[in-house]
């Protein structure tokens, strides 16, 4: 059996942009170009955090903006055959941790309704379901509006 690859979460690197973008649109099944991925990501305040394995490159990332006393996580995706091994939960803690270093007091998110694992993360780490936004998504689902208050 081989060893178990070496794994980093780091800052945002350009030659991440082809990887982030590959990811968000297998595991968010998002639909946007690469040029409109690069502009996400170059956005005024994003925060952006890469979790990478030494071996196998980007493996999952988080993304989302800080202003003030104000973040928002707006994506956060793990490659699949990387998913369930604890990648998410240690890039979320991540994210808000980076996020309180630069002067967040919340930090909010959505998800929809049906999205069962991430909501599970979410509550797991402290984040409370504060509101519903009816029909949100194109299919008619729910969003579910999430907060956590950091202390
Ligand atoms: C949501 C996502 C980021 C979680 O990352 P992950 O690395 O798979 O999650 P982890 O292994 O760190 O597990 C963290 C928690 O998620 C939940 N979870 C993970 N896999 C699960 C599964 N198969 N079934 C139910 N809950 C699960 C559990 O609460 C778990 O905590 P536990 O291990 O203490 O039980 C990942 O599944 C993903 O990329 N999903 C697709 C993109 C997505 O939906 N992003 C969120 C949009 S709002």
């Amino acid at each position: 059996m081989s060893a178990p690859s070496q794994t980093v979460i780091r800052g945002f690197i350009p030659s991440d942009i082809n990887p982030i973008h590959a990811l968000s649109l297998d595991a968010l099944s998002l639909t946007r170009t690469l040029s409109e991925t690069h502009h996400t990501l170059m956005g005024r305040n994003q925060v952006i955090r890469v979790f990478a394995s030494q071996t196998e490159g980007v493996v999952g990332y988080a993304l989302g903006w800080q202003a003030k006393d104000m973040a928002e996580l707006t994506e956060i995706a793990i490659r699949t055959d990387w998913k369930g091994r604890g990648a998410g939960r240690q890039l979320l803690n991540d994210f808000v941790q980076q996020t309180r270093l630069l002067g967040a007091g919340t930090v909010d998110l959505d998800v929809k309704d049906s999205n069962h694992i991430a909501i599970g993360l979410y509550e797991s780490i402290g984040f409370a379901k504060v509101g519903i936004r009816t029909k949100y998504y194109r299919d008619g689902a729910d969003a579910y509006l999430y907060s956590l208050e950091l202390s």
